[in-house]
């Protein structure tokens, strides 16, 4: 049997794409151990927290099993007030930490034939070496974004003044972006510690075999032909719930996945008494944090157009809250919910579009389900992946902020946006791109789809049996 070892950090944008791609090569035969910081079942909902025993072999290869190693900060850290402490930590504590687990597991008659990791843990990629195992990195975001970044770190084009958020940049096979479009992380604003994450991108891409990526060819084809001659990203996506997909709810135990908050399921019944493509669905992921004005803007608009709601507000400290007597005045048509089974939602037929801060797990789910997005990106890869939604996957539209408007959208334009994509000229257009690439997400996978065959090459290259 092969056994492969999964790394990621304690993020749930990177935990459930690696624990999809975990069961996807499980239903291949392949033994997944997947090794996660110990602080992880605490920050996280539902994650099952059951530790396997190292001692035996898991002889069921639909079982994944987990492991714990520590960053070496103490579970009750608050490792979000200092990030840079904490990503120092894990690098050295945790590398170590790390290596010792997978000499103790070697003990115990685990080895691997792969260690398949994340950028955000580069120092991971030196712990495989040092263990002489090849690495792969799963790649948790757009494949765009790759090649963006490998085109910045290994000067493979020119770049322009990055100050200037309103300089134009045309790179091979995308559409061309104002560095105000660009990922943060390559802005000047960004903080040294997450600059420094981009810094170790080049070295450690020439230790590592196979680029992983949690997109799908169908999705974003040019763009991955135009990075196959400098550095080919194999799709094996898309890395979403298996629902999105059109499977069943799992019974199975081994079921895992991340959920920052409790999932009001109630949301469910309340879409059940809502017409066929009826609903805006609102969320933001698990990071956004919204200035007053924003909520504000993003409330008036909602109670403007007349149409049923479905709005997610997770709780943050020192956030904005709901305009006073909103809930009041929209409690016919409208429901907010701390937390919601997304993966559902997007696929209940009241569902018409979603409006999305464009994160990439929400980007690709809404995507595979075929659901129209209206794309209000914040930072990181957001703003990028509004352009991808709008010029390259065309399901979707983009907010427009002026200059003046320090970075909030304004009500009319949130409201332009809804009613272009439930009912304006292009409407009809977007539903169609939108209901074909569900199908191509869905052909992608099946027996002979792209990214079933990328998943049995990269199978077949690290069991070394090449045919
Ligand atoms: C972060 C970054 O913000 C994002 O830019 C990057 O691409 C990934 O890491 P996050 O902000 O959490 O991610 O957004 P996103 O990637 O969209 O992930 C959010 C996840 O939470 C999705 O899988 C979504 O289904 C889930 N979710 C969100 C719920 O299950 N319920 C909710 O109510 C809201």
């Amino acid at each position: 049997m092969i056994n492969v070892l999964m790394v990621s950090p304690t993020l749930q944008g990177h935990l459930n794409p690696t624990l999809n791609f975990a069961k996807r090569l499980a239903s291949k035969g392949v033994h997944v151990t997947l090794a996660i910081p110990e602080e992880t079942p605490h920050r996280f909902q539902n994650l099952n927290t059951q530790k396997t025993n190292s001692h035996h072999h898991n002889n069921n290869p639909s079982k994944n099993q987990l492991e714990y190693f520590s960053d070496g900060l103490s579970i009750d850290h608050d490792r979000s007030k200092d990030p840079a402490t904490f990503i120092a930590s894990l690098e050295t504590k945790g590398a170590e930490n790390l290596s010792n687990l997978m000499t103790h597991l070697k003990k115990n008659d685990r080895s691997f034939s792969c260690l398949i990791t994340s950028l955000f843990m580069p120092w991971s990629v030196d712990v495989a070496v040092s263990h002489g195992i090849p690495c792969a990195v799963l790649w948790p975001q757009a494949s765009a974004l790759f090649s963006i970044y490998y085109r910045y770190v290994c000067n493979a084009n020119h770049f322009p003044n990055m100050e200037n958020p309103n300089e134009t940049l045309q790179l091979p096979s995308l559409p061309m972006l104002r560095v105000r479009e660009l990922p943060s992380i390559l802005l000047p604003s960004c903080p040294p510690y997450l600059k420094k994450l981009l810094m170790d991108f080049k070295p450690i891409l020439d230790k590592v075999k196979w680029i992983l990526g949690s997109s799908v060819y169908e999705f974003e084809e040019e763009i991955l032909n135009s990075m196959a001659s400098l550095r080919p990203i194999l799709t094996i996506g898309p890395l979403v719930s298996p629902y999105l997909l059109g499977q069943k709810e799992s019974e199975d135990s081994d079921d895992l996945t991340a959920n920052l908050l409790r999932p009001e399921d109630s949301c469910l019944q309340w879409l059940n008494d809502k017409a066929t493509s009826s609903v805006i669905y609102v969320a933001f992921g698990s990071l956004m944090e919204f200035s007053q004005k924003q909520m504000d803007n993003i409330a008036t608009a909602l109670k403007n157009t007349k149409k049923p709601f479905l709005w997610v507000i997770t709780p943050q400290k020192g956030g904005a809250e709901l305009p006073q007597g909103f809930l009041e005045e929209i409690k016919e048509r409208g429901l907010v919910v701390t937390w919601c089974p997304q993966a559902k939602v997007l696929m209940h037929p009241a569902v018409a579009c979603f409006v999305s801060h464009c994160g990439w797990n929400s980007t690709l789910e809404a995507v595979t389900a075929g659901i129209p997005i209206v794309a209000l990106p914040n930072w990181l890869d957001q703003p990028t992946n509004a352009k991808l939604v709008e010029d390259v996957f065309k399901t979707g539209v983009r907010m427009r902020i002026g200059e003046e408007e320090d970075g909030v959208a304004s009500a009319e334009e949130v409201e332009r946006c809804i009613t272009e994509v439930m009912e304006g000229p292009m409407a009809e257009e977007i539903k169609m791109r939108a209901v074909g690439l569900k199908e191509a997400a869905r052909k992608a996978m099946l027996d002979g789809g792209s990214s079933d065959r990328n998943i049995n090459r990269f199978v077949t290259e690290i069991s070394g049996k090449f045919t």
